[in-house]
């Protein structure tokens, strides 16, 4: 299947680090891409290994909320560099994992870096999570760490995921989501700084609220079964981020990640992990 070319300077940005060896970068960013999960924010401690471990944790949260288990078929959805797979593997067995992603770019380095383990069978498949490329009732779990705003529709995403789940199947994700009273402010703030987001992030829709999520859940045909807002315990990525902005001869800091930091710190844009679980006909 041919896919639209999409735009993601930020990734454009990572593989040139990646090129250049930045080591930091790599051990940061170069297997999930994603924020991290503290569970006490306080032990952050600003280090690499310390961010590394936090982002294998939201990796692990979002998993756990979908309920990941041996022999179960996964599919996640924006795979990126694979690192939710990796994580899969080494803590389950006799499992069906396939990676999804519109950039064949990541998918060639996920494929390089990503060996399956414990009796696990994985593949990488390049496809837009609007179009899943794959049949009805075929998998346990759907995953969507921290991508869902980049795709076209959540809308035809969770038709689509509800499409290739088996009954009782579960769709977990994270997302930012602005609080109610602050959408409008979003709106009109997404139309002025629309420019600056997608120089550095690309297309980036933030504006469905938790009201919106829940009523896009029950026309679907998806009961909710959790919704955790983690906006605390992943603060610690925004000083580590501006850490490791601030390095290098280029650094400049990212007014994208600026601002996101402060919504968030006021938490006008809440951290979200949703799970869902499709209705078992009766
Ligand atoms: C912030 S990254 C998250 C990557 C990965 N889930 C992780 O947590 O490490 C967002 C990902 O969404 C992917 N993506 C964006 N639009 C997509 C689409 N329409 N279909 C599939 N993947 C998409 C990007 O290529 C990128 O890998």
């Amino acid at each position: 299947m041919q896919n639209q070319k999409i735009e993601l300077p930020y990734f454009d940005q990572l593989f040139e680090d990646i090129r250049q060896g930045k080591t930091e970068v790599i051990k940061s960013f170069g297997h999930h891409v994603h924020w991290g999960y503290w569970q006490n924010p306080t032990t952050a401690d600003g280090s690499i290994d310390d961010f590394a471990n936090a982002a294998e944790n939201l990796t692990r949260r979002v998993c756990d909320a979908g309920g990941a288990s041996d022999g179960q078929r996964i599919l996640d959805c924006g795979c990126g560099f694979g690192g939710t797979i990796a994580s899969l593997s080494d803590r389950f067995t006799n499992m069906h994992l396939v990676g999804l992603n519109i950039d064949p770019r990541q998918l060639q380095r996920a494929k390089e870096l990503v060996q399956p383990r414990n009796s696990n069978h994985i593949e990488f498949v390049e496809g837009d999570a609007c179009q899943l490329p794959f049949a009805d009732n075929s998998f346990d779990l759907v995953l969507a760490v921290e991508c869902i705003f980049h795709f076209p529709s959540r809308q035809k995403f969770f038709q689509e995921a509800w499409r290739v789940l088996k009954p009782g199947g579960k769709l977990a994700l994270c997302d930012f989501v602005p609080q109610e009273a602050f959408l409008p402010f979003m709106q009109l703030g997404s139309y002025f700084i629309k420019p600056f987001l997608s120089n550095f992030f690309g297309y980036v829709d933030s504006n469905i609220t938790l009201t919106a999520y829940r009523s896009l859940a029950q026309t679907t045909g998806f009961t909710s079964i959790l919704e955790e807002d983690i906006t605390l315990n992943t603060l610690p990525t925004y000083p580590f981020l501006r850490q490791l902005q601030s390095t290098g001869e280029n650094a400049q800091p990212d007014n994208s990640t600026v601002m996101a930091e402060w919504v968030s710190r006021l938490q006008l844009i809440r951290y979200l992990i949703l799970s869902y679980q499709k209705h078992v006909e009766s």
